[in-house]
């Protein structure tokens, strides 16, 4: 699944989007793009707020518009700075990606390429509810 990946065209795509970035507070602008489980490619950027507290990372554009241009399974993810270097994802935006992601979804990280599973690994999500209302 690795090999599958465009990894060099998914980090040019969120090079891109990081320029989107609206960063007046921390001037730290961050781009993510993903692959979608029907082959769509999908971008975000962090866009922040007077009200520090009430910033969007990255990864809340994107799965905006993953929701917005059809829905789906993230199956791979990059996400990197302003220089364009690879940046792990917040503990918030782990959270967030899982709950969207397709089995096994790889995520390019700082050290090297990852599985959702180990960056959140015992995660919380949809699963939990379902089995507490016997529901799987
Ligand atoms: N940020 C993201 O967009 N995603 C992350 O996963 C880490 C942090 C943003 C939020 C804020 O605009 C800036 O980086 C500095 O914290």
């Amino acid at each position: 699944m690795t090999d599958a990946v465009d990894w060099a065209g998914l980090h040019d795509v969120a090079v891109e989007a990081s320029k989107h970035a609206y960063v007046p507070y921390s001037k730290f602008p961050v781009g993510v793009a993903a692959v979608v489980d029907d082959g769509r490619v999908i971008s975000g950027a962090n866009v922040e707020n007077a009200s520090y507290g009430l910033t969007l990372c990255a990864e809340c554009s994107l799965v905006s518009a993953l929701h917005m241009s059809g829905g789906g399974k993230l199956v791979a993810f990059v996400c990197v700075d302003g220089n364009g270097d690879a940046l792990m994802p917040c503990g918030r935006c782990r959270q967030l990606l899982f709950e969207h992601s397709a089995e096994g979804m790889l995520l390019a990280t700082v050290s090297g390429i990852r599985t959702i599973d180990e960056v959140i690994p015992d995660a919380f999500g949809p699963r939990t509810l379902a089995a507490y209302r016997g529901e799987d």
